[in-house]
C-alpha cells in the first residue's frame, strides 16, 4: 500500500520541491490531496501533477483525506497549526523550514508525537548531500581529530522587492530576518556536525531593507566540544556565496556553494603530517547533491516504513531553533547568553524576538542608515 500523502501549500516550493520529490518517490506514495488558501492555486498545482482533490483548507483536507503524511510547504506562521492537526489525525509531517516561529512552538508540535510515530520532522536538505554525510562519518569515527575552529557564512541578497511579500521579515510570521529564514540551512548543517553549543554572542542590525526583523545577523559561538565558531548571516551581499568551514586537527574541509552543493564544491586539506593515502579515503563515494528535497523525502518516507523518529525531528530538529533563540536573545540583551538560558518559561524561548518585539526592532534598527537617517541608538 503506498503512503498516502497530502500536501498543504501551492506555492514555488511546493511547485519546485514537494511534488517532484513526492513523484520521485514513485508508487511508495500517492498524493491525495493539495490544500491552499489560494484554492484557483492548489486546483493548478493539482492538475499539474495529476492529483485528484483539491481543496481550499488544509485542516479540511487532513479530515477528508486522513493521510499518512502531511508535508507542509506554507510561510512559517502557519507551520505549527497544521502539524498539530496532521500529528493528532495519525498524519506525520514533513514541514518546511524554520520549523515553527519559536521553542516553545516547536515543543508544543513535538508534544503531540507519539512514539513510534508519527513524528514531525523538517526540511534540512544541507545535511543529505553525500559530503555531509561523509563528514559526519568521519566526525563520528574521529578520522579528522577534534574540531577546532568552523566558520558558517550565509551571505545572500535580496533587494527590497522581496520585502514585499507579506509574510517576510516579520517576528509575527517568519520569526525573523536571514537567522530564521535563510542562514538556518547552514547552521543546522554545522550543528548536524558539531552537537551542541553552549554559548553564544551575537549581534543583528537591519542596515539596509524596510524590514522588521535584522538584515543581518554575526555570532560567535562555542561548542561543547571546544569548538569556535563564527557565524554571519546577511541579505545584504552582492557577491552571494554560502559557505562552512571546519578546521579539524587532522584537516580543513570547506564547502563553497550557493543554493545548494555536489561534491565538486568540497575541498579537504588534510594538515602537515597526515598522510596522502589515508586522506583520499576521505572523500565521498556517491555524489548526492543538496539542492533537491529529493533525499529529505526519501528519508522520511523510509523512517514511517520502519517507525523511526527521522533525523530532523525532535532533538534533530531542534538544535538550530535553540541556536537561532539563543542569537537573538544575545543580540537582542546586549551580553553573552548560554544554552542553558532558553528552557520553557524564559522570554526568547517563547518568541525569537524575546518579550518585547517593538523594542527588538528598534533594538536592531538603532543606528542604522536608511532613508538618509540615522535611526537613534539609545532607543
Ligand atoms: N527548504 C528550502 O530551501 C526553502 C526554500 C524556499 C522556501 N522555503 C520555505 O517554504 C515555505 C513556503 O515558501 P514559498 O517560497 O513556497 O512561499 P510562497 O509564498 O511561494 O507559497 C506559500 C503558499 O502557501 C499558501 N498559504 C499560506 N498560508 C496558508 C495556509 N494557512 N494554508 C494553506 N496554504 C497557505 C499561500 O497561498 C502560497 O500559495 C516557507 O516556510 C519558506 O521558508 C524553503
Amino acid at each position: 500500500m503506498p503512503i498516502r500523502v497530502a500536501v498543504v501549500g501551492a506555492g514555488a516550493i511546493s511547485r519546485e520541491q514537494h511534488l517532484p520529490s513526492l513523484a520521485a518517490l514513485g508508487d511508495r506514495v500517492e498524493v491525495v490531496g493539495i490544500a491552499d488558501v489560494a484554492p484557483d492555486a492548489a486546483r493548478a498545482l493539482a492538475d499539474t501533477w495529476g492529483v485528484a482533490r483539491s481543496y481550499g483548507d488544509a485542516r479540511k483536507m487532513i479530515a477528508a483525506e486522513r493521510p499518512d503524511l502531511v508535508t507542509l510547504a506554507t510561510p512559517p506562521i502557519a507551520h505549527r497549526g497544521d502539524a498539530i492537526a496532521a500529528l493528532e489525525a495519525g498524519a506525520w509531517v514533513l514541514s518546511e523550514k524554520p520549523p515553527t516561529l519559536s521553542l516553545a512552538e516547536y515543543d508544543e508540535v513535538a508534544a503531540h508525537e507519539r512514539e513510534g510515530g508519527p513524528y514531525a520532522a523538517y526540511i534540512f536538505q544541507h545535511r543529505f548531500g553525500s559530503a555531509a554525510v561523509r563528514l559526519r562519518e568521519l566526525v563520528a569515527d574521529g578520522s579528522l581529530g577534534r574540531p577546532l575552529v568552523a566558520l558558517c557564512d550565509t551571505l545572500w541578497f535580496r533587494d527590497p522587492s522581496y520585502f514585499a511579500v507579506p509574510w517576510r521579515g516579520k517576528w509575527a510570521t517568519e520569526g525573523g530576518g536571514p537567522t530564521m529564514g535563510h542562514g538556518v540551512h547552514q547552521m543546522d548543517m554545522l550543528l548536524s556536525l558539531l552537537g551542541d553549543w553552549t554559548d553564544v554572542s551575537a549581534q543583528m542590525s537591519t542596515l539596509a531593507r524596510d524590514t522588521e526583523a535584522e538584515d543581518v545577523s554575526l555570532a560567535h559561538v562555542r561548542f561543547a566540544n571546544g569548538a569556535l565558531c563564527s557565524v554571519v548571516n546577511s541579505l545584504l551581499s552582492p557577491r552571494e556565496t554560502s559557505r562552512v568551514r571546519i578546521d579539524f586537527e587532522r584537516a580543513s574541509v570547506e564547502v563553497e556553494h550557493l543554493y545548494g552543493y555536489d561534491n565538486a564544491h568540497w575541498t579537504w586539506t588534510p594538515a602537515p603530517g597526515v598522510p596522502l593515502e589515508e586522506a583520499a579515503t576521505w572523500a565521498p563515494v556517491d555524489d548526492v547533491p543538496s539542492s533537491s528535497h529529493a533525499p529529505v523525502f526519501a528519508h522520511v518516507v523510509a523512517c514511517m516504513e520502519r517507525g523511526e523518529r527521522p533525523v530532523t525531528s525532535g532533538a534533530g530538529g531542534r538544535r538550530v531553533m535553540e541556536l537561532a533563540a539563543g542569537m537573538y536573545a544575545s543580540a537582542l540583551s546586549g551580553r553573552a547568553v548560554a544554552h542553558d538560558e532558553l528552557a520553557p518559561g524564559t522570554p526568547f524561548h517563547a518568541a525569537m524576538a524575546g518579550p518585547d518585539p517593538r523594542a527588538a526592532t528598534a533594538r536592531i534598527h538603532a543606528g542604522t542608515i536608511r532613508g538618509g537617517k540615522v535611526a537613534d541608538p539609545h532607543l
